[in-house]
């Protein structure tokens, strides 16, 4: 029996498509900008828990970023699945996905075959879904016995530093908006923890996930930091111009207090790698 999606489903999913069709390569541009103290993006993490899989399937790809880096890296089948057909519409012309079979459509709903996959991704997806339950079983589901799930989920600002400034400083203008339809409630927090990723994944038969933890900074100027926080944060796209504008002010100003004797303003955000096998080999 197909479950239809729940309201809060719906309502998020209505967001997120309208949000993504309307900036379609923003978001790889903003976790490109985001690296590691060695100089990894968090998609380069991703794309090495899966090194050697053939056949890899990206829930909520995007613009097709990883799935780039998977098939430089090798992978002879790939597919993605995501809910903006304008994001899809960026993948789709890059170069190296000529031969990717991507799909709008939901992560909660596959439409590929039972053991289609020898792992299942999904980078900083899986935490903005609602009914999570039915992603991890289709997960599970698409995936031949044996096979790899691996998915980054963000874990917060590193305390201290500039992103959670710009978090303390924007919070009241998000609650404050007068947008006509602000950003709804996005995801299931259980996807943010290790102990609450095991509570969904492990009854649809995978092991529990292995975890880490990884810190990436865009290291920049206080402008580009902001320009990539401005992008990257849903919020903000609830925000006028002018409260952008009072909003960016304000955290060049507090900011400057942060700024290290390069010029660049630490500005650290962690994110989880939480990898995981299905049962069966
Ligand atoms: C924060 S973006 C990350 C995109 C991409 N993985 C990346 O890191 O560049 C989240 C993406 O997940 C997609 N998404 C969210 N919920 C989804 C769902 N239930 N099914 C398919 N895609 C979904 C959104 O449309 C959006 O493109």
């Amino acid at each position: 029996m197909i479950t239809p999606p729940s309201d809060a489903a719906v309502a998020a999913e209505d967001f997120l498509r309208t949000h993504h069709d309307g900036r379609p390569g923003r978001q790889s541009e903003g976790g490109e900008a985001l690296l590691t103290a060695d100089g990894r993006s968090s998609y380069r993490i991703l794309a090495d828990r899966v090194a050697g899989a053939r056949r890899v399937l990206d829930l909520g790809c995007a613009d097709g970023r990883l799935l780039e880096l998977l098939a430089e890296a090798g992978a002879e089948a790939l597919a993605g699945i995501d809910l903006s057909e304008g994001e899809l519409a960026f993948a789709r012309r890059r170069p190296a996905l000529a031969g990717a079979d991507l799909r709008c459509g939901r992560a909660q709903r596959l439409p590929f075959g039972d053991g289609a996959f020898d792992a299942v991704v999904s980078h900083m997806a899986l935490m903005l879904m609602a009914d999570v339950e039915h992603v991890a079983a289709e997960a599970a589901r698409v995936l031949a016995p044996g096979g790899v799930l691996a998915v980054a989920v963000g874990g917060g600002a590193v305390e201290g530093q500039a992103r959670e400034l710009f978090l303390t400083l924007a919070r009241p203008y998000f609650r404050a908006t007068s947008a006509p339809a602000p950003t709804p409630r996005l995801g299931d927090r259980r996807t943010r923890s290790r102990d609450g990723l095991d509570e969904i994944l492990t009854p649809h038969g995978f092991a529990p996930v292995t975890w880490e933890t990884v810190t990436v900074d865009p290291r920049g100027t206080p402008e580009r930091v902001w320009d990539v926080m401005a992008f990257t944060v849903y919020d903000m796209a609830d925000l006028g111009a002018e409260q952008t504008a009072e909003l960016r002010t304000r955290f060049l100003a507090e900011s400057r207090a942060l700024v290290a004797a390069d010029g660049r303003l630490p500005c650290g955000m962690l994110i989880h790698h939480a990898t995981t096998r299905l049962a069966g080999r």
